[in-house]
Formats: structure tokens, sequence, C-alpha cells
């Protein structure tokens, strides 16, 4: 067997399903029913506890990894997935493992469901997979890491595991802690949330993430998190103080600095969102439109970026927006109202 993943969730799962048909993949987890979930979508056969494995992926709970790779056999090399990587390479330590055959790593791709039926073989493509090696980590492990990364389609990146925790508590850490306390606030208001938009499902999105994973990952990487809390806190602090006195001069200054930060947020590798702009196209809220939209735009030539579909409270309408290429807009705008779309004027 070319790999052994333990773990079949969301993550080992969707790694068994993106290597379908390049590897030969064995599945373990202590859930029958994860196991079975897994198996039967065809991310992997079920391992015997016996057979040897060249590698082995880790896809369990962070706080569960040392102790998987202690009571597995030795001879292959390991590798890991969890979204925290200090705590899990010091743990790799207090557990004597030989750390010489293990190499960290954390695929930026995810979801807020967890579990095998959420899986998907196209999770990784096109996302950074940070590799995360120990001072003490073989360049077999190393390796053996990155070309399970590569061939799930995602793109390897190297960090030192402080490196990689900084980053992750700017970029996930912080952004799921935000989005929850703003969810708390709709949850405990008890006010009617009828006229909410899109705006409002862009920010809460992440707020339904699994609480019980959450809780072990902040807690792994509460020293790098709870200061960007605290800034977060202080800007909100700021506003309410600002709020309450009429001083609309301070609320302007946080909203340029949002729009400040909002710019440094890059919407695909080495492009920011200001290289992308909508085109946006008004259907009757009927089955079919989108998929209608899109074909045009296939047939069009046009590069989609991101779709999204905005529904117009209490109107039989909807706007749906793609996002292209700046380069693309006037083009995509022309073609679509040449295919007999109601395309809104920008
Ligand atoms: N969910 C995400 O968005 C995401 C993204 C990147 C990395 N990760 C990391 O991936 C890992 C798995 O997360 P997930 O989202 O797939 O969670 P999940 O809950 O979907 O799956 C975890 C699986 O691990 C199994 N498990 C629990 N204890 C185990 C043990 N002792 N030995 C073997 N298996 C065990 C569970 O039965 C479950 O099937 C975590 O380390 C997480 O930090 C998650």
């Amino acid at each position: 067997m070319d790999l052994l993943v333990v773990g079949s969730g969301l993550i080992g799962t969707s790694i068994g399903l993106a290597l379908r048909g390049q590897l030969d993949v064995a599945l373990h987890d202590p859930s029958v029913a994860a196991l079975d979930v897994a198996v039967d979508r065809g991310a992997g056969r079920r391992w015997d506890g016996i057979e040897p494995f060249a590698h082995c992926v880790v896809a369990a709970p962070p706080s569960a990894v040392a102790d998987v790779i202690a009571s597995l056999p030795a001879g292959g090399t390991f590798s890991h997935v969890a979204s925290v990587q200090r705590a899990v390479q010091a743990s790799l330590v207090d557990a004597g493992v030989d750390v010489t055959a293990v190499c960290g790593s954390h695929p930026m791709a995810g979801k807020e469901q967890s579990g095998p039926a959420a899986a998907s073989g196209e999770l990784f493509v096109g996302r950074p997979w940070v590799l995360c090696p120990s001072a003490s980590t073989s360049t077999t492990a190393l390796s053996a890491v990155r070309q399970v990364a590569e061939a799930c389609g995602a793109e390897p990146v190297v960090m030192s595991a402080e490196e990689h925790d900084a980053a992750v508590a700017l970029v996930s850490h912080l952004p799921q802690v935000a989005a929850s306390a703003l969810a708390a606030v709709l949850g405990a208001s008890g006010g009617s949330l009828a006229l909410a938009g899109p705006g409002l499902q862009d920010t809460t999105r992440i707020a339904a993430s699994d609480p019980a994973l959450w809780v072990e990952v902040l807690r792994e990487n509460a020293s790098a998190v709870a200061p960007l809390v605290r800034q977060l806190s202080a800007e909100l602090g700021g506003a309410a103080a600002a709020l309450e006195a009429g001083d609309l001069g301070a609320v302007e200054q946080l909203l340029r600095r949002g729009n400040d930060g909002r710019e440094r947020v890059p919407r695909k590798r080495g492009e920011l969102d200001r290289d992308f702009v909508p085109v946006s196209v008004s259907v009757p809220d009927e089955p079919g439109q989108l998929a209608g939209v899109l074909v045009s735009a296939a047939l069009a030539g046009i590069n989609v970026e991101d779709v999204r579909v905005e529904h117009l409270p209490g109107r039989p309408t909807g706007v749906i927006e793609l996002l292209v290429h700046l380069d693309a807009q006037a083009g995509a705008r022309q073609a679509l109202a040449a295919a007999g779309w109601d395309v809104v004027r920008a």
C-alpha cells in the first residue's frame, strides 16, 4: 500500500478521494460509521491494521496526532494535517516518537462541515498546502508529504511551525472568533433577521463551524490568537465609543482602515480582490437561470472566478454576480447581453 490515511473525516476522506486512481490508499478510523462512509464514497479500502505502508497521513484532531503515530508500526514516514503545528510538534517529542520520520503539514482548505459525507476530491485543488518540517524531519518524510500535497492538486509551501501558527492566527483563527462573536450577537438579539442579505451571509458563514474542533485549535494556538482578538476588541470598543459620542470622523477612520486591510486580502495566489470586478445579470427566480448564465459565459470564453447569487427579498427576481478579471469585464458584459441576458448597468 502506498498511503495509509488515519482519520477518515472531512480532510482524510477528501485526501483519499483526491488520490483515487493515483495511489493505493487504505483508510482507518476508530469511528466505524465514518470509515463506512469514506469507503463507500471510494476514498480507499479498509486497513487491516497490519499491512505495511510507505507513508501515513494522520487526519485526526490535533490532540490525537502524537498518540496515533506512536501507536502505528514504524518503518514508513508520517505526516499530519493539523490546523496548528507548534503544539503538535511538541506533543510528538513528548510522546517519544521518532520525529525524523514525521513532517507536519496543513492543507489550507476546508469547510464549516465535518465528517466524510462533506468530503470532496477537489477540496485542495490550487490551494496552498503548508509543509512544516521540524529541525529533525528527514528529507524522505518531507518529500513524501510534498508528493501527497501535489497529487491532491495543492501547492506546497514550506514554513516553520512558528511562522505557520502566526500566519493562521491572522487569516483563519481571528476570522473564526470574529464571525462567531458577530453571529452570537445575532443569536442573543432576538431581533428579526428577515431583511438579511449577502453581507450577513458573508460575514457569518464560518460561524456554523464545529465548536469541538475549533476549541481544540484555539487552545493550541491561544498565545498567537489572543493578542489579535484584543486588537479587534479595541477596534470595536473604539467604534462603540465614537458612535455614542457622535464622532463619525473616528468611525470613518475605522472604515478606511478596513478598506486598506481588505485591499490586502488575496483572491487567489498573487492576485488581489481589486484585480476582479463583478458582472451582474438580473434573472427571474426560476430553476435553470444560474446554469444558463454560466453556459453563456463558458460559450463566450469568459473565465469566471467566482459566482454569487443575491435574492431580492419579496421580489421574484435575483441577481447573479459573476466575478471576472478586470480586463475581461467589458467583453463579458457585451457577450452576456448579446446572449439575451439582462445585464445590470455597472
Ligand atoms: N475542517 C477543516 O476545515 C480543516 C482544514 C485543514 C486541516 N484540518 C485538520 O484536519 C484534521 C481533521 O479534521 P477534519 O475537519 O477532517 O475533522 P472530522 O471531524 O471531519 O474528522 C476527524 C476524524 O478523525 C477521527 N478520529 C478522532 N480521534 C481519532 C484517533 N484517535 N485516531 C484516529 N482517528 C481519530 C474521527 O473519528 C473523525 O472521523 C484536524 O487536525 C484539523 O485540524 C481541518
